[in-house]
């Protein structure tokens, strides 16, 4: 249990005096002693869905890599997890829905990179509103792709769930078998997308830990929400098997793509590593090193997410891209970080 135990005092060891190196306490200078001022002739990579669980950490990473940023976001879940952006010179920010050609046209036209994740994510959003997936994620696609520049590098968020149940292990040249609305829609997505020459084609495993726009919707944020704040666990058909990607190395991931572009691009990649492949009871035994609570796995009862399958890394670990975060580092992340969350009830006083 890492929960309770404060801190042994230790000597800390604080920087050398320099009085050159200070930064000046004015707002931008300040900034950009954090972040990079970008040179004027940097390129500038247009991310869709920005404002999102993976586009809120990815947006960091491009800025203190020294690139410009232009989120566009229809700010369907917020856009707060930006709002520190908006003092950095190299950020900047339209409310744009993707389905809306006319509005997205100019704010792609000077685009030299494009990361397309705007998206209805995750299989239960996509059955709720299923003609509202369809426009976003096939016709938004369509629209962003059309009108992207040709010479633009343009990086398409896929997804694992494309792969649906496989025996074995998935490599990219595994045949796709979606089993939701949702991997339907993200194969049909980057199908297109890969008919464009200049495109990668990332397929993320299932993402996992903090990020300024937070996701409890995620198996791993899930499991560790629950078991430390509610104590208590429920879990369906734990030999299901997944693969899992934190939320930092899904932004480096994309780092490091435009790093070496033309070793990478006109191929899909699957983006994880074999190291993160795990069932869900692996998960809760994890969870269960670090917390007490009741744990319960039904026979009864069914995961309408029917995902069970393995993964190969290999390609993109050639390119030299291997992830950084493994699951216990993240876990220590959740149980750290989670314990801020308060979800208000508002019929009860506690
Ligand atoms: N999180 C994961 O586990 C995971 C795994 C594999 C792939 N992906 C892919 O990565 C991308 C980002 O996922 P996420 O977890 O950040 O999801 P998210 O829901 O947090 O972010 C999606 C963003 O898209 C925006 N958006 C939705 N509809 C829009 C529209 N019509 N116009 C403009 N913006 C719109 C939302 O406002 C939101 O900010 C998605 O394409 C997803 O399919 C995510």
């Amino acid at each position: 249990m890492s929960t309770g135990n404060s801190p042994t005092p230790s000597s800390p060891r604080w920087p050398a005096a320099s009085l050159s190196g200070s930064p000046t306490v004015t707002g931008v200078r300040v900034a950009s002693a954090l972040l990079p001022e970008p040179h004027p002739d940097a390129p500038l990579v247009v991310v869709t869905g920005g404002a999102g669980y993976v586009g809120s950490v990815l947006v960091r990473w491009l800025l203190a890599e020294g690139y410009r940023v232009r989120v566009l976001d229809n700010l369907m879940f917020g856009g707060d997890g930006l709002l520190p952006l908006f003092m950095y010179p190299g950020f900047s920010f339209q409310e744009i829905d993707v389905r809306d050609r006319k509005a997205l046209k100019p704010w792609l036209s000077d685009a030299h990179a494009l990361v397309h994740l705007a998206g209805l994510v995750g299989y239960p959003l996509c059955k709720k509103l299923p003609d509202m997936a369809r426009r976003v994620n096939l016709d938004g696609t369509r629209n962003v792709l059309e009108l992207c520049p040709p010479e633009a590098r343009f990086i398409y968020a896929s997804t694992g769930s494309n792969y649906g149940e496989v025996q074995g292990i998935c490599t990219e040249d595994t045949p796709l078998n979606p089993l939701s609305l949702y991997g339907e829609l993200k194969t049909m997505a980057e199908e297109i997308c890969m008919n464009r020459p200049n495109t990668i084609s990332f397929r993320f495993a299932t993402a996992f830990g903090i990020s300024p726009r937070l996701r409890l919707d995620l198996m791993i944020n899930d499991f560790a929400y629950q078991a430390l704040m509610n104590r208590y666990l429920l879990v369906y058909e734990k030999h299901f098997r997944r693969t899992f990607i934190h939320v930092q190395d899904m932004a480096r991931a994309v780092v490091h793509t435009f790093r070496c572009w033309d070793r990478m691009k006109d191929r899909i990649f699957n983006v994880g590593h074999e190291s993160m492949n795990f069932t869900k009871e692996d998960i809760t035994s994890f969870l269960k090193d670090r917390l007490e609570f009741l744990l319960y796995f039904a026979e009864i009862g069914r995961d309408e997410d029917r995902r069970d399958y393995e993964v190969s890394y290999d390609r993109i670990r050639a390119v030299g891209f291997s992830t950084s975060i493994d699951i216990h580092m993240g876990l220590n992340e959740l149980i750290g970080g989670l314990r801020l969350i308060r979800i208000q009830k508002p019929y009860s006083n506690v």
